[in-house]
């Protein structure tokens, strides 16, 4: 699978450790991997959903396949080209091609900062673009906000629309491939629902791949055409979505499934 000649993003054999603390007189404990040679092909336009039992290591895998935390063994490649942390300016042209939209997005901008600011700034240190304010009113509006929260700051707006203004930081840019981490997460049903219509809609419009981890399986269903289940740092289920849900081969998934009452309007 790690060989497929399409994939985008490819995480080849990689293996991160979590070492317990200890005292330097004392021994050390033994190293618990977080996971063990794992192997991942995400094709280019491709939509993937993630999900797995809290602490089973979605995050860690997100944030080694962007290059924030440095896998103890194996490698990352985007495109045939290896990606090793590094500094800021030897991983720009990573941050241009793939984008982040981390857990609780609306936290993630500074309260003080004007929405314009907010959006100019991945312009000016991926792009080294002038932000022109034509680009920055069609950013807003492709995230269906209004161009007047241009002049707002961060801290007056409602959790929809900053989640928004987030998603539209990520895609300003013009990445092409979103990584997303619970982006939903502290959100209600309704304002969900417009997320996943909006991710829909963006990733269509710019040809762009996805991998989202949500604890949210039914909108992963309406999103995802692969569905990726985790457990302990294993990946136990990779196969379409549809399949997933309709006949879990493993135990965990079945678990993981029942928590999701809603679903069974879709099977
Ligand atoms: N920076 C870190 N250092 C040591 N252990 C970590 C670190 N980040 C996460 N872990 C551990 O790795 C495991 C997986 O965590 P995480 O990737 O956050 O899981 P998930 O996102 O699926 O909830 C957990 O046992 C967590 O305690
Ligand atoms: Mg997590």
């Amino acid at each position: 699978m790690s060989l497929s000649p399409q994939a985008f993003l490819r995480l080849d054999r990689v293996s991160r450790y979590q070492s317990a603390p200890h005292k330097f007189w004392q021994k050390p404990v033994p190293a618990v991997p977080i996971f063990h040679d794992l192997s991942l092909s995400l094709t280019r336009f491709a939509r993937v959903g993630l999900v797995g039992a809290s602490g089973c290591g979605k995050s860690t895998l997100l944030k080694t396949l962007l290059a924030l935390e440095v896998p103890d063994e194996g490698a990352v490649y985007c495109d045939g080209i290896p990606v090793r942390p590094g500094s800021v300016r030897a991983l720009r042209w990573y941050r241009r091609r793939v984008q982040y939209i981390p857990q609780d997005p609306a936290g993630s901008l500074a309260p003080n900062q004007r929405v314009a600011d907010l959006l100019s700034e991945p312009l000016k240190h991926l792009c080294h673009e002038k932000p022109q304010p034509t680009r920055l009113r069609e950013a807003l509006e492709q995230v269906e906000l209004s161009p007047a929260l241009l002049d707002r700051k961060a801290g007056e707006l409602s959790g929809g629309q900053a989640q928004r203004v987030a998603l539209a930081r990520a895609l300003i840019v013009k990445p092409d491939y979103l990584l997303a981490d619970e982006p939903v997460s502290g959100l209600d049903l309704p304002l969900r629902e417009q997320i996943k219509t909006l991710l829909l809609q963006v990733t269509e419009e710019n040809r762009m791949g996805l991998l989202m981890v949500s604890h949210d399986i039914s909108m992963l269903a309406g999103l995802c055409d692969r569905m990726l289940v985790m457990e302990n740092g294993r990946i136990i289920e990779d196969r379409p979505t549809m399949n997933v849900l309709n006949a879990p081969r493993q135990p965990h998934t079945r678990q993981l499934l029942h928590a999701v009452p809603v679903l069974t309007g879709l099977r």
